[in-house]
């Protein structure tokens, strides 16, 4: 046993919400190769070997819970990476309120044991979060899933954008709460990714940030490129970072918002709420 063993996951049981395909696929993949024992909850079956599989629709709070009766016993690490894109009935509770209901529930069960760390995939979509933070607070003061279902429909929210500030305010604004449990709370913003969500929505996804990428010789990244700092993020090597947004959009927004990318700028400080 050496230091290093604190980047891996040997003994440790993972869950990943949204494993089937995309990013969730390779984060299972690289838990698993890391030593972890890998549930995966997805609408849709997984193709890893060795992993268990329990089916979940986020959409509906019933089937979570089923899920989660099904899954018993305690995990280490939760990945909480399922998404849908603009258009998608149900976006808000896919992406966000379902997750929620997810923790809340582990919580309450003691399913999340001190030490354990949870993994969200935002987007750089959700950067804005802060300047929106107000609203989003009181989104997030709502208790449960059927309070937060019914925020929306009062006050709006169910859209790919919303959402994903949704997700950045709640990982920041719990992460002293769940420190108190000894959870600790993290999230990646990814940039543009070769999943099958992006080639669904592909002139928008893939097309952001292209003229950045041409002019670094770059391609998308790869969901292995976002797996590996988000099971970095929730192994206990990272056990000083909480609360964290990492930006893994490699630098489109650090080179907009300072201008070394001047043809980034404008996205950046409207994405990131900083266009007055
Ligand atoms: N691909 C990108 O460019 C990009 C960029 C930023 C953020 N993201 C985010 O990354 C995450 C992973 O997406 P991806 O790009 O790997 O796409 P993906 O479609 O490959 O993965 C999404 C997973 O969520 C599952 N899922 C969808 N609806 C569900 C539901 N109702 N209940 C349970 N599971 C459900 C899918 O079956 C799939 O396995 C998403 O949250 C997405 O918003 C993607």
């Amino acid at each position: 046993m050496g230091v290093f063993d604190a980047f891996g996951y040997k003994g440790k049981r993972a869950l990943v919400v949204g494993g089937a395909t995309g990013m969730g696929a390779a984060t299972a993949q690289l838990a698993q190769d890391a030593g972890a024992e890998v549930v995966v909850m997805d609408i849709a079956a997984p193709t890893l070997a060795g992993a268990e599989y329990i089916q979940v629709n986020l959409a509906d709070k019933e089937s979570i819970d089923e899920a989660l009766g099904q899954l018993g016993g305690r995990v280490d690490t939760l990945f909480s990476c399922a998404g849908v894109a603009d258009g998608t009935p149900g976006i808000e509770k896919i992406n966000f309120i379902g997750h929620r209901h997810m923790i809340d529930h582990m919580l309450e069960d003691g399913m999340l044991p001190p030490g354990s760390a949870i993994g969200f995939i935002s987007s750089a979509a959700g950067l804005g979060w802060e300047s929106n933070l107000d609203r989003l607070k009181d989104y997030l003061a709502t208790p449960d899933f059927d309070a937060a279902v019914k925020w929306v429909e009062q006050n709006g929210g169910a859209d790919y954008m919303s959402t994903k500030q949704a997700i950045c305010a709640y990982v920041a604004s719990e992460a002293y709460p769940m420190l108190k449990r000894g959870v600790r709370i993290n999230a990646i913003c990814p940039g543009p990714t070769d999943t099958p969500l992006a080639q669904a929505n592909k002139e928008l996804w893939l097309g952001f940030a292209s003229d950045y990428r041409a002019e670094l010789g770059l391609q998308p990244s790869t969901p292995l490129e976002q797996a590996y700092p988000l099971v970095y993020l929730c192994s206990d090597a990272a056990v000083s970072i909480t609360g964290h947004i990492l930006v893994t959009d490699v630098g489109y927004f650090a080179a907009g918002l300072t201008e070394a990318y001047p043809p980034a700028t404008d996205i950046a400080r409207f994405l990131t709420g900083r266009l007055t």
